[in-house]
């Protein structure tokens, strides 16, 4: 019996081939695992009427992780019945922290010496999506509990603990004293009480313009949801974009990996996207389970193919998938 066992979700778009490509991945670097399949997304539920089935939820649960695609939202009024797949597991997993580290690869246009984190509330804020309309004025809810947010400023307190011992929390507070108030202060004093932490606080305009201008001040980042959607997508730009970004939704019991994008509808069905951010998705993944030399074998062999080429068109290169995907298993060797 395999030592692992692997939930792989497609989803939408580009994720059919941004999965099968970590698995070969995964497979190669002589990953213990056995795979099951299972299905979300907006193409499920087109078919089937519901984002995510009930068969999903048991494969999430039977396994010891799950590595995601993408799930397409479509923009606008929503189908009745639809909802966000990847919004709706980690809210139901309790799936709190989403770990978005950016770090600077061998490509093209990249900043140098970047290595930060973005530690993103993922279950609250104004993706609750509690949104209604009264005519022609449209209100939308945002929740931020104390629970919630002490929960959250602890992981980035313990991560920055293991890192580089600094803290930043990006808020805006000066705006929404009690919403981000209260989650900015209760941060702060859980942070009090971690001895050596260096915290300082940003709001959140100015966190954009200073990620922009010198990201190699920052070490750990913690925010709200919608805040740290939006920084985590600048802070993947400053590093090759999305085609390299990854990231785990991780809680006290599950743990879902998946890239910082989306479907990319664009590209999606031409064979020609890059598949380096589910593979590094796949990374903190073995990380997470303990797997250490795996991942570090993995994360290697992409950072030789970075350097080298074959790259993916995304960051300057002409190969597709499968020609990226296969030079990153010859590197493997
Ligand atoms: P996106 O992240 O899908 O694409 C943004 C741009 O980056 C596009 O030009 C795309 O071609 C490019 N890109 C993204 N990943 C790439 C890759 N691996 N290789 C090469 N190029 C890549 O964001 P967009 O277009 O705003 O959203 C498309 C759909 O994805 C929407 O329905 C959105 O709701 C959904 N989405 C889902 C996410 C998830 O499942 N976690 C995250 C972000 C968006
Ligand atoms: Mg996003």
């Amino acid at each position: 019996m395999a030592k692992y066992r692997i939930c792989l979700i497609e989803g939408d778009g580009i994720g059919h081939e941004v999965i099968p490509s970590a698995r070969r991945v995964l497979e190669a670097a002589g990953f213990d695992a056995e795979y099951v399949g299972a299905e979300a997304g907006y193409e499920y539920f087109l078919d089937h009427g519901t984002s995510v089935p009930k068969a999903t939820y048991d494969a999430v649960e039977n396994t010891d992780a799950t590595l995601f695609g993408a799930a397409t939202s479509p923009s606008g009024e929503k189908p009745a019945g639809f909802f966000g797949a990847i919004r709706h597991l980690r809210q139901k997993y309790g799936l709190y922290a989403n770990v978005r580290p950016t770090k600077t690869r061998p490509v093209p246009d990249a900043y140098e010496n970047v290595d930060l984190v973005i530690v993103r509330e993922n279950t609250q804020g104004l993706y609750v999506e509690q949104e209604r309309r009264y005519g022609d004025t449209a209100i939308a809810d945002t929740v931020i509990t104390k629970d919630a947010s002490e929960r959250i400023g602890k992981f980035a307190a313990d991560l920055a603990m293991k890192r580089g011992k600094r803290l930043t929390v990006v808020h805006k507070a000066n705006v929404l004293p009690v919403t981000q108030g209260l989650f900015l202060n209760t941060i702060l004093d859980h942070a009090k009480t971690v001895d050596g932490l260096n915290t300082s606080t940003m709001i959140v305009d100015n966190a954009a313009m200073q990620l922009v201008r010198n990201p190699r001040q920052f070490d750990v980042m913690v925010m709200t949801n919608m805040f740290g959607d939006i920084l985590s997508d600048l802070a993947a730009g400053l590093v090759g974009g999305l085609g390299i970004a990854a990231s785990g939704n991780v809680g006290d019991k599950f743990g879902i990996f998946e890239s910082v994008h989306g479907s990319a509808p664009d590209i999606a069905g031409q064979g020609i996207s890059n598949p380096t951010a589910t593979i590094l998705a796949s990374v903190i993944m073995l990380d997470h389970l303990g797997d250490h030399e795996t991942a570090r074998r993995i994360d290697n062999a992409v950072n030789k193919v970075l350097a080298e080429g074959p790259r993916t068109r995304d960051l300057g290169g002409t190969a597709n998938n499968k020609e990226f995907t296969e030079a990153v298993i010859k590197a493997l060797a």
